[in-house]
């Protein structure tokens, strides 16, 4: 590999644990202005020292971001289509490769709609951006994007999602946890990450998922309402990589996220 692609995908990828946690804040590309994010940078200032990437459009990170954070920018570059269309499908590249060099991004993430009416833009898109980005040594992400129909999520579509993402040239791929996971992993020959959804019942729930994807071969995570939406947002995003980088149980983890929450 490039020594500049190796470079920019260590810093979000750890190498001593070989693993990351990249916190989301794209949500307003398609959904409009989520809840708490209506503020970003108040809502993910005290979270950048624990999060291994920032994953956000060009908008939000030239408004809302202090040029002087030092997290890697996962840069989405994907969008075109809003929550009140049915089809979901329907992205184009939102912003050129020139621009990402200027902002400085780690990484350019793109959803891909594999089985939607869209199908083949979003993977042509994703073999352009490849084409792009390996020129300049940046890694693209993959996002393996459902829309609205959430059911579609099991191991076997997820699995063809993620091997069609890497045989295009993702160097990374997002997708969700499901049933029968490593199936996905085994199948895959680039790191996955999961995404957390929804914010869960409880907390112990999205440490349970994070240690789960973990041990069945995932890299990490790339979650945002678990988190930020936690009114002890410190307190959770300190918990999930304790799991991620420390290896620490769900239990222990949701152990530790009473400690610091008690002390806040
Ligand atoms: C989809 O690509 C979204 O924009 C988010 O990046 C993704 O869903 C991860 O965030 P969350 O953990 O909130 O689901």
């Amino acid at each position: 590999m490039d020594w500049g692609m190796n470079n920019r995908l260590s810093r979000i990828i750890k190498p001593d644990t070989g693993r990351a946690l990249i916190l989301p804040i794209d949500h307003g590309y398609f959904m409009g202005p989520t809840r708490k994010l209506e503020d970003p940078w108040e809502t993910v200032e005290p979270l950048l020292p624990y999060s291994d990437g920032l994953m956000l459009t060009r908008g939000i990170l030239r408004f809302s971001i202090s040029p002087g954070s030092d997290v890697p920018i996962v840069l989405r570059v994907s969008g075109g289509s809003s929550i009140l269309k049915e089809d979901l499908s329907q992205e184009t590249i939102t912003t050129s490769i020139f621009e990402a060099v200027r902002l400085n991004a780690s990484a350019l993430a793109l959803s891909i709609f594999v089985g939607a009416p869209h199908e083949h833009e979003s993977l042509a898109n994703l073999a352009d951006l490849v084409n792009d980005a390996e020129e300049y040594g940046i890694p693209v992400l993959a996002v393996t994007a459902v829309g609205k129909e959430l059911e579609k999520r099991d191991a076997r579509y997820l699995a063809l999602c993620c091997r069609i993402a890497a045989e295009l040239g993702a160097r990374f791929v997002k997708t969700y946890y499901c049933e029968g996971f490593e199936r996905v992993v085994e199948g895959c020959p680039v790191p996955v990450l999961i995404a957390g959804g929804p914010k869960m019942d409880t907390e112990l729930d999205a440490l349970q998922t994070t240690y789960d994807a973990l041990q069945e071969g995932a890299v990490g995570v790339v979650m945002g309402r678990n988190i930020w939406q936690n009114e002890h947002a410190v307190a959770m995003i300190r918990a999930v990589r304790a799991v991620i980088h420390e290896d620490m149980t769900a239990k222990e983890a949701h152990d530790l996220y009473n400690q610091l929450k008690a002390g806040e």
